[in-house]
């Protein structure tokens, strides 16, 4: 069985909430991390709370000349990417006659393309190495077409969902798994913020378990994902809703 130790994982998105509680996680389970987000900034103000092997990559994964450019730069400084977690995501929630033609291109740019232009870079050396992980952030959203989210957000998140079917039936073959979490509500600025507070006491109502989730929790199954154990899960959607909506 695959030892994770030494392992390199790149996680997008890691200056935000999820992202950064992946990254920890990751990194106690001995994993080496690539800290990617939108700005240096971002990333340097992390500092010093990681304990382990971190490498910050500040670069716009909507951006194929970035990514190609940024990935090579890993694979030559710190080393190949063995576990992808595509995480980075911007929320809009506008629906259709609302969302502008920029809105929309911008929403799928970070939602998709990033994490399309992403899996096309480190597959190679996944499939030579017959070993790899990949992990979408993906939505309840793309689920049911968004309960507060809009329709670039909704559309985005469902069309993750597709790319995780379609690359996971290309590689099971090659060892690597390929599988979404599909949060709904996790206690982040996304939902503390974005969202009135009318908005989230009726929401809570419609939650079973009574709560918003914890983004350790959901760091919890990106680690359940990436382990050894889990090789036989793939083109999975894992709900993290709280029993919200069951499929
Ligand atoms: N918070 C929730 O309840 C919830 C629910 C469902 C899905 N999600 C998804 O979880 C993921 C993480 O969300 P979060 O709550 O931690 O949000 P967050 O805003 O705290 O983190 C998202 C991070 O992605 C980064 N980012 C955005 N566009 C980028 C780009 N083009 N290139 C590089 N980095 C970029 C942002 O700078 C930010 O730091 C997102 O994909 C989001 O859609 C969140």
């Amino acid at each position: 069985m695959t030892s994770l130790h030494g392992k390199i994982a790149l996680v997008t998105g890691a200056a935000g909430v999820l992202g950064l509680a992946t990254a920890k996680a990751l990194l106690e389970d001995g994993l080496k991390v690539v800290l990617n987000d939108l700005h240096s900034e971002k990333l340097n103000a992390l500092g010093g709370q990681f304990k382990g092997d971190v490498y910050p990559a500040a670069f716009d994964i909507s951006d194929y000349d970035q990514v190609v450019l940024n990935v090579q730069k890993i694979q030559g400084e710190f080393g190949n990417v063995d576990v992808l977690i595509n995480n980075a995501g911007i929320l809009s929630n506008n629906k259709v006659i609302d969302t502008q033609p920029e809105e929309w291109r911008k929403v799928l740019g970070a939602n998709l393309d990033g994490a399309f232009f992403l899996t096309k870079m480190v597959l190679p050396h996944m499939k030579a190495q017959r070993w790899g992980r990949i992990i979408n952030t993906c939505s309840l959203a793309g689920k049911t077409g968004g309960l507060t989210a809009g329709t670039a957000y909704s559309t985005s998140k469902g069309a993750l969902q597709s790319l995780t079917y379609s690359v996971a039936r290309e590689t099971a073959q090659f060892g690597i798994t390929v599988n979404g979490i599909a949060p709904a509500y996790v206690r982040t600025p996304m939902v503390m913020e974005q969202l009135t507070e009318a908005q989230r006491t009726e929401l809570l109502k419609s939650i079973p378990v009574g709560r918003f989730c914890e983004p350790e929790e959901f760091a919890h199954v990106v680690r359940f994902l990436t382990s050894p154990l889990a090789g036989f899960i793939t083109g999975e959607i894992i709900d993290l809703n709280g029993g919200l909506h069951f499929d």
